[in-house]
């Protein structure tokens, strides 16, 4: 049995703009989803995850029963998450030209799901990971990271940046713009992370914007907005000592730039009452910035604070369900023994 995890990530700045070929800083947290896989006999796959939905549930498929899961059994299991699952194993099987391959799957996450954490870029890294060290053959990161995006954007029907799974894949803080995607370096950010206990469609927010951009120009020039400031942004952090604790002058500037970026998430729509009661509530306890992080409607924010006001007012905010402190992880995809 191989076990490997991969980290989920907040967006320091640029989600959705990013689908669009602007530029965007996700960072990597120390929340991981843990995949196991065992090679089975035979060529079907079992897949275990308790974390992936409410109840915790094992769906079996392949075999003589057929190939993949039948799409409208699978519907609700692509909600849960079982769908990242399939799309990875196949990923798997098409990089070692292995199609019959079969696996026991056992799939653990502490990443919130669909909350703008990337739980199913997590699941999708980590899955194709343990699968092909099962198999005997790792790929390198870039290759994982590729094939990644490729499960991702065959799941969400096309509609995936690089962003989240090059994040996972990864580990630490990340820039990428269309294909281009690279690490960099950054100071220790203390972000703060405020959760609503919902999620967001990912696939209908985007398809928002898409339609908001097609209609309206102004919506085209906020996503450009959004994009000429995460290269402000990419600016301040390149004159930034790494790996040393961020002065307040940096803290304030990023903050800045990240309430700049919530305010065009919510003109084009993809901000709910609950994320902007939480981004309220950090901004009043005195973060530096706070921000909605992935594809917004429901989920998650994100904070900068280095005391523990934020931290102490979402706590008790009544929207904000769960509220944590998220160190960047600078492991990305790594085999846990
Ligand atoms: O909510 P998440 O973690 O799946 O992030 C979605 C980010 C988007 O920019 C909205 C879409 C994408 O694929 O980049």
């Amino acid at each position: 049995m191989t076990v490997s995890s991969a980290p989920g990530k907040v967006y320091l700045f640029g989600e959705h703009a990013v689908v669009y070929g602007e530029p965007a800083i996700p960072c990597a947290i120390e929340r991981r989803a843990t995949v196991s896989a065992e090679a089975r006999d035979d060529d079907r796959v079992r897949v275990t995850a308790p974390d992936l939905s409410l109840d915790g549930f094992t769906v079996e498929y392949g075999g003589d029963g057929g190939g993949r899961p039948d799409v409208n059994v699978a519907k609700g299991l692509v909600e849960a998450g079982i769908g990242y699952v399939d799309a990875a194993v196949e990923q798997a099987r098409d990089a070692l030209d292995r199609p019959n391959a079969g696996f026991d799957v056992t799939v653990e996450s502490d990443i919130p799901l669909g909350a703008g954490l990337g739980s199913s870029a997590a699941v999708v890294v980590a899955g194709i990971d343990a699968a092909t060290r099962e198999l005997g053959h790792p790929l390198d990161a870039a290759e994982l990271a590729d094939r990644a995006y490729r499960a991702e954007h065959e799941v969400q029907d096309g509609q995936a940046s690089r962003a989240d799974t090059f994040c996972c894949a990864m580990g630490g803080a990340v820039r990428v713009e269309g294909d281009d995607c690279r690490r960099i370096e950054t100071p220790n950010l203390p972000f703060v992370v405020g959760f609503d206990g919902g999620a967001g469609d990912t696939g209908k927010l985007v398809a928002g914007v898409r339609e908001l951009r097609e209609e309206y120009g102004f919506a085209a020039e906020t996503v450009e907005n959004i994009g000429d400031l995460v290269r402000r942004g990419e600016e301040i952090l390149a004159d930034a000592d790494p790996g040393d604790d961020p002065t307040a002058d940096l803290l304030s500037e990023l903050g800045l730039l990240m309430d700049f970026d919530h305010g065009l998430l919510e003109a084009l729509g993809v901000s709910s009452r609950t994320l902007d009661n939480m981004v309220w509530a950090a901004r009043e306890a005195g973060a530096h910035g706070a921000k909605l992080t992935g594809a917004g409607g429901g989920g998650c924010i994100v904070a900068l604070d280095a005391t523990r006001e934020t931290e102490t007012a979402l706590r008790y905010t009544a929207e904000c369900e769960d509220v944590f402190r998220a160190e960047l992880a600078h492991d990305g995809v790594r085999v846990e023994e």
